[in-house]
């Protein structure tokens, strides 16, 4: 299956202050702010919705390909994309300009000063599904310019290409009018909780509306409680009905680290579409795929072949129709 990915590419400058913050913000002295943290320890990770999906999906011996916009600091990145199977001929280098970065640190207290530079990620609009040369069956239309969110699946519709929308932390700064463009139309929307609730209210729609609008399945993921799917079943003259099905979180062995668990969720469960699973095994293969992410620390700092895998799901599931397709695949042996 031709998979397209778009969304953020970034990189997280993670810093950590051996101290409290509170001890260094005088305030009397609040009306001119001037302050800097000696920090004692910095790591760089890859990030980004679409190398994070695309990460997972082709540890589970997929190709995607990412669509996104990245800056001159990208060619590392990109080396280290393609050594994992993953196709960056879509991804369009911007000159004089840095990839997206994220900077934060963090102190003894937990607090966070952060600073999101958007960078490349501002010129995602300027790339088009009209000149992917490539057949596309489906694309995932995460977290990115917000404009580019918003032309994609204008796009996509106009080009009949599936897609499953993902606006997650975009929920919170997009309009109404665009959330609800987004989702018309939506083979699939996929939300965390507090974004599907964020979503409801920012477009004044309920459960039913939204079922309205979006073709296939609406996934609402719980955290450590698992997610919900609603899957749409046709019923012939009479339209279709919804069901619902619960999806377990699996077991996580120490936790680490969450950065990025939502998108190994989305890797594993379009590894399902993929195979042309049920609901119930796509949505377990997310699962699976996100303790993979807890357990390590950064979102692509995990690693698995598919049988190691496919032990973990049968440890966590049993045997079904996932573990039977995902035996049945050549490029397991
Ligand atoms: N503590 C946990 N234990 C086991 N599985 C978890 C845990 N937290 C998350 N997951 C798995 O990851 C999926 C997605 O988690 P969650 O709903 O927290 O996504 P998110 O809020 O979008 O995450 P992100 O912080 O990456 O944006 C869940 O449906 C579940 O399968
Ligand atoms: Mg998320």
């Amino acid at each position: 299956m031709n998979i397209v990915i778009t969304g953020s590419i970034a990189y997280d400058y993670l810093m950590h202050f051996p101290g409290d913050f509170m001890d260094h913000v005088k305030p009397d002295r609040i009306q001119k702010l001037s302050l800097s943290f000696l920090v004692d320890d910095m790591v760089k990770q890859r990030g980004g919705c679409a190398p994070n999906i695309a990460y997972t999906l082709a540890l589970l011996g997929e190709r995607p390909l990412v669509m996104g916009t990245a800056g001159e600091d990208f060619p590392e990145y990109g080396a280290w994309l393609e050594s994992h199977g993953i196709d960056i001929s879509a991804v369009k280098v911007v000159p004089d300009v840095f990839t997206a970065s994220f900077f934060a640190t963090s102190d003894e207290a937990q607090n966070q000063i952060a600073s999101f530079y958007t960078g490349a990620m501002a010129y995602a609009r300027e790339l088009s599904f009209y000149d992917l040369s490539q057949p596309v069956d489906l694309t995932v239309v995460s977290p990115n310019d917000p404009e580019a969110m918003d032309k994609y699946p204008r796009e996509c519709r106009e080009l009949g290409i599936p897609y499953l929308y993902d606006p997650s932390q975009q929920v919170v700064r997009a309009s109404g009018d665009m959330l609800r463009a987004g989702m018309q139309g939506a083979h699939i929307l996929i939300v965390n909780d507090y974004e599907y609730e964020l979503l409801k209210d920012r477009t004044g729609m309920n459960d039913d509306d939204i079922r309205q609008v979006v073709k296939q399945a609406v996934i609402v993921t719980h955290g450590a409680e698992g997610a919900v799917i609603w899957s749409a079943n046709d019923t012939g003259s009479t339209g279709r009905d919804w069901e619902e099905i619960h999806i377990p979180a699996a077991t996580p062995g120490a936790i680490l680290d969450p950065t990025g668990v939502g998108d190994a969720f989305r890797g594993g469960l379009l590894k399902g579409l993929a195979l042309e699973l049920p609901w119930a095994e796509c949505g377990r293969l997310g699962s699976v795929a996100a303790i993979y992410v807890l357990e390590t620390k950064g979102p692509q700092a995990h690693t698995f072949t598919v049988e190691e895998f496919t032990a973990r799901y049968i440890a966590n599931f049993g045997e079904d129709a996932a573990t039977k397709a995902l035996y049945n695949r050549s490029d397991l042996v």
